[in-house]
């Protein structure tokens, strides 16, 4: 019998992404349409233009305004979510206690990390397989990084490093990749500060401006993360820093091929062939929903499940957390909310509003 999946969240496909809408729906479906055995059944958004369109393009004959109907009514063995972060929880939670199997949902996780750990635990008492699209585990220049690890071509892994926008939006990939790099050990304990100046809103959520932080992972690898204003300290997107030598993805060095790696005293960076796959593209998602499906079909759990995802989230929070406190944070923290948010509201932090791109 064919799998049949419904989509939480159509977006409105637009010529070029912002941080208001990629309508990442569109790529879920293009993913899970190119699979054997499956049939996409419905959609909803709460805009119906949004709904219309994507139901158009996708050929489903089904759609809705209200998830819970959707899922009473069509009752999916699969479901795709596309919405904002904040209501990641309560969606992901009302599918898997309506039934739903099979719950592929976009990152970051949930707008607290006690909704993210709740997540998980209501999909393992439904019996839900729980996965988020953090595609880049299935990307060239990321799995050859990860053999030329396990190769030993750099000795032992010392330390993880990546810079980027944010720890939570964009972080939420990075983090994640660096569960991937360290064969998904837990983090232990983090120390971070953050400077929060300026609104920084990615999908409605507010993410800090500057992040340098430290992490310590239960097999004594260290993270060593630095986003948006000190990002560049890091100078690319993954470092991997062994006994022997340095794996970068994604420099910033003008020219810099995706993938390079050197070993220490042999001289100059050595690119690494990715077959011209990049740090984006649709083909990630493609594999990463087959890889879903597929490890759904085996009753195993497929690279992006929830239970590699939370321990991203865990260090995620843990950073904003040891800001909060000011001070070393073991993970899992005690608290359940968002640090960044509650500082906000406590008038710790007060952001300005950002000026208006002209
Ligand atoms: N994996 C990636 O590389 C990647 C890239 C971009 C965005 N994202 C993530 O994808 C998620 C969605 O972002 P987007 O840009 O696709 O959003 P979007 O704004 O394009 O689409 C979200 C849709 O959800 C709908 N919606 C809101 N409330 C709803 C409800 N109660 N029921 C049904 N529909 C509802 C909105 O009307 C909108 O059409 C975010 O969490 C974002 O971080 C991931």
């Amino acid at each position: 019998m064919a799998l049949t999946v419904a989509f939480i969240g159509t977006g409105r496909k637009r010529e070029k992404g912002s941080l208001i809408g990629y309508a990442m729906a569109y790529t879920h479906a293009q993913a899970f349409s190119a699979l054997d055995e499956v049939e996409l059944v419905a959609a909803c958004d709460v805009i119906e233009e949004n709904v219309q369109a994507f139901a158009h393009e996708w050929e489903i004959d089904e759609t809705f305004d209200d998830y819970s109907e959707m899922l009473a009514e069509v009752q999916p063995e699969a479901v795709s979510i596309c919405t904002w972060p904040h209501l990641h929880e309560r969606m992901v939670i009302d599918c898997a206690r309506a039934g739903v199997k099979l719950i592929y949902c976009e990152k970051p996780m949930a707008d607290t990390i006690g909704g993210a750990r709740r997540m998980v635990a209501v999909c393992d008492e439904q019996g839900a397989a729980l996965n988020f699209n953090h595609q880049r585990r299935y990307g060239r220049p990321f799995q050859l990084a990860k053999e030329m690890l396990d190769d030993g071509e750099i000795g032992d892994l010392v330390r993880i490093e990546w810079g980027g926008a944010n720890i939570y939006d964009y972080g939420s990939h990075n983090f994640d990749m660096a569960q991937f790099f360290n064969d998904e050990t837990p983090p232990e304990w983090v120390i971070a500060q953050i400077d929060y100046h300026t609104e920084s809103f990615w999908f409605g959520a507010h993410n800090e401006n500057d992040c340098l932080a430290l992490i310590g992972y239960e097999n004594a690898v260290f993270g060593l993360v630095a986003t948006g204003g000190v990002e560049a300290a890091v100078g690319c997107h993954n470092k991997l820093v062994g006994t022997e030598g340095v794996i970068e993805i994604g420099s910033r060095e003008e020219g810099a091929p995706v993938l390079r790696y050197r070993t220490y005293g042999a001289g100059d960076w050595q690119p690494v062939d990715t077959a011209g796959e990049g740090l984006h593209a649709q083909v990630y998602i493609n594999r990463a929903v087959e890889d879903a499906v597929e490890s759904y079909r085996a009753g195993e759990r497929a690279m992006m499940d929830a239970h590699n995802a939370i321990h991203a989230t865990e260090a995620i929070f843990a950073c904003w957390e040891s800001s909060r406190t000011r001070a070393h944070v073991e993970i899992p923290m005690e608290a359940e909310d968002n640090p960044l948010e509650a500082m906000i509201e406590a008038g710790e932090l007060r952001p300005e509003p950002a000026e208006e791109e002209a």
